[in-house]
Formats: C-alpha cells, structure tokens, sequence
C-alpha cells in the first residue's frame, strides 16, 4: 500500500542546473583529494581515513530524497502513504481520506494564470510585509502582514479609496481554486460538492531576512490538521521556482526511512491529505524570493468559507 510511487515524467527541460548541495559536496571533495596529493605515504592513510569518516558522515546524515524536481515536468506524479488514524472519529463519509497520498502536478493550471496570480499577490503584499522573512494576504478575510501583525487590507484601501484588485483578479483566482478542486475531488474520489474551501487560505512571500515573530518561522515540521484544525486536503500553487528565483524554500515531507522534497515550480501544483501522515515543512529560503498560495479544503460543512469576491 504505502509508498508506492506512480509518477509520469515528461522530458526535462534544457539547461539543468544542478543543486548548489551537490555542487558543493563535489567541491568538498577536490578540496580534500587536492589537499591530500602533497602528503608522505604515512599521513595519506590520515587521509584516506578522513575521507572514509567523510563519506560515512554524509551517508548517515539523513536521506533527502528528491520526489519530484523543478528540473522536470510531472503531469502526475502520485505518492501513496498509509493514512493515519486522525480521521477515524471523524463522519464526513464521502469526503473523509480512505486513501492518503501526496500528488504534484505540473500543467493543471497554466504557467499564464500562475504569472497572473504572482503579479496579483505582490501588488496585494506591497501595501504590507512582515518585518521578518514571511509575509502572507489572504483574500478571503483580507489579512495582511505589516511589521509585526496583521492589518486588513481591503480596509486600508477602502480607507484610502484604492481601487487594487480587478474583477479579472478574483475572477483567475476562483479559476484556479477550482481547478485545484476538481483534481482534489477526483484524485481522491469525492463528490465535489462535499468538499469545502475553508481558511487559511492564503498568499505567501518568503526571503531571507530574519525571522521577528513566530509567524515568520515557516520551517518548523507540524501536520496541517492539528495546526490548522479544519484541513483535510492542503494544496498549493508555486509561482516561482526553485533554483531560479530562489534557492533552499524545498518542501520537505518528513518519513520515518527519508525525507521527500517537492521544489517549487511556477505553476506546479501540489496536494495532500493534511493528517499526520504528511508531517512537513519548508525549508529556509537561502537567497531570493519564494511565492506561493496555500488553498485549504474541508469535508466540515460548517468550516467551509466562501468565495472572496469583487465588490
Ligand atoms: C503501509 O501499510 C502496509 C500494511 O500494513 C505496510 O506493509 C507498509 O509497509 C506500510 N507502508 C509505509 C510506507 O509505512
Ligand atoms: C527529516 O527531517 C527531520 C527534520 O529536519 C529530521 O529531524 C530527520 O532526521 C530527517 N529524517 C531523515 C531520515 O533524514
Ligand atoms: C524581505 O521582505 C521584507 C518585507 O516583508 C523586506 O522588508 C526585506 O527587505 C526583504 N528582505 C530581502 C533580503 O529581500
């Protein structure tokens, strides 16, 4: 049942990087076979044991293994894990995971619609940003970080008469999240009128400035249900990638055998069952920029959030 990998991989772009980890440990490497050519035979067995000590290190430092890279384009790539017993109490029949999995897809929402909603979500962030390293928006309630806390946007811009989202805005928005929807309900068999769009569901922009406030500390592993309450379905939307404008920001899914990343991508999507079966969490930015919207689903009728809207 668990782990199971069904993934299709189309061609890979030209023009791969390759990550800065690898990079670095081959550099790491030279280094110490360099330093070693000038060394008396006695003071090469040092080495050598230098070197066998550096490869056992790196082989036990922890798996991290790369489920689906920025560098390939996955229509589906589909990882089945066993499901928890966080849903067992629960009634919500038709809705409720019977089967616990994490899917990426690239191509369900176009990299057009995903650019729209970037240039959406930084005009939006422009009027705040937290004076640590994560900054989100939410449409839905407004929320917005600024400095330490949040303010409400559409407040501030009624406020000051700004008219700064359009119709075309909220309508590429609603667009996506259905999308997003659908794929949701069908990967996992639900009806979908018995699945709900509920809160946060939100914009993220995250660099590397320092951390202020506990909300700016994303890299922190917690299980969407428990810190969230009403999830049962997380997904998200990258609009910007790994390796391009950014690097570290990985998400990583923790395991008991290894750890599974997903690196972002400009409109891949990504979505799993929110219980305790996906432990994750973000990796720190190291450079650049990260954005990214969560959109969260519930089988909770009474959870369910509307639609935000132009008006
Ligand atoms: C999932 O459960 C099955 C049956 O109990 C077990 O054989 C398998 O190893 C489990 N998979 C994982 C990834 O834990
Ligand atoms: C996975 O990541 C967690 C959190 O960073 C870490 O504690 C754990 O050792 C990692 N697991 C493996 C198998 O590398
Ligand atoms: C990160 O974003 C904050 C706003 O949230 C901004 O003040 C800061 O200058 C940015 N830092 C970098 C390194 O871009």
């Amino acid at each position: 049942m668990g782990g199971k990998e069904k993934i299709t991989r189309l061609k890979k772009p030209p023009g791969h990087h390759h990550h800065d980890r690898h990079r670095r440990k081959k550099h790491n490497w030279t280094k110490l076979l360099q330093n070693n050519k000038s060394l008396t035979v006695g003071s090469s067995f040092v080495g050598v044991g230098a070197i066998l000590v550096y490869v056992y290190l790196q082989l036990t430092r922890g798996q991290l293994h790369t489920f689906v890279s920025a560098l390939e384009h996955v229509t589906r790539a589909v990882y089945d894990v066993n499901c928890s017993k966080d849903y067992e109490s629960e009634k919500f029949i038709e809705c409720k995971p019977k089967r616990c999995a994490r899917v990426v897809r690239d191509g369900l929402i176009s990299e057009a619609d995903a650019a729209y909603l970037l240039n959406v979500a930084k005009k939006g962030l422009a009027y705040g940003g937290s004076n640590g390293g994560a900054s989100i928006l939410d449409l839905h309630s407004g929320a917005l970080s600024k400095g330490d806390i949040f303010i409400n946007i559409y407040s501030l811009l009624k406020k000051d008469n700004i008219h700064l989202f359009t119709e075309e805005d909220f309508m590429v928005y609603k667009k996506t999240k259905d999308k997003i929807q659908h794929a949701i309900a069908e990967e996992f068999g639900i009806p979908i009128n018995k699945l709900y769009l509920t809160k946060p569901t939100f914009f993220s922009r995250m660099n590397t400035t320092e951390a202020q406030t506990i909300h700016d500390e994303y890299w922190h592993a917690h299980i969407d249900k428990e810190t969230y309450g009403s999830f049962h379905y997380t997904s998200l939307l990258y609009l910007t990638t790994y390796g391009q404008e950014f690097t570290g920001g990985r998400f990583i899914f923790i395991d008991p055998d290894k750890n599974r990343t997903v690196e972002p991508k400009l409109a891949r999507v990504s979505f799993f069952t929110s219980g305790s079966e996906n432990v994750h969490y973000v990796e720190k930015v190291e450079d650049g920029t990260r954005y990214a919207i969560t959109i969260s689903f519930t089988c909770d009728p009474e959870q369910a959030i509307s639609e935000p809207s132009f008006s």
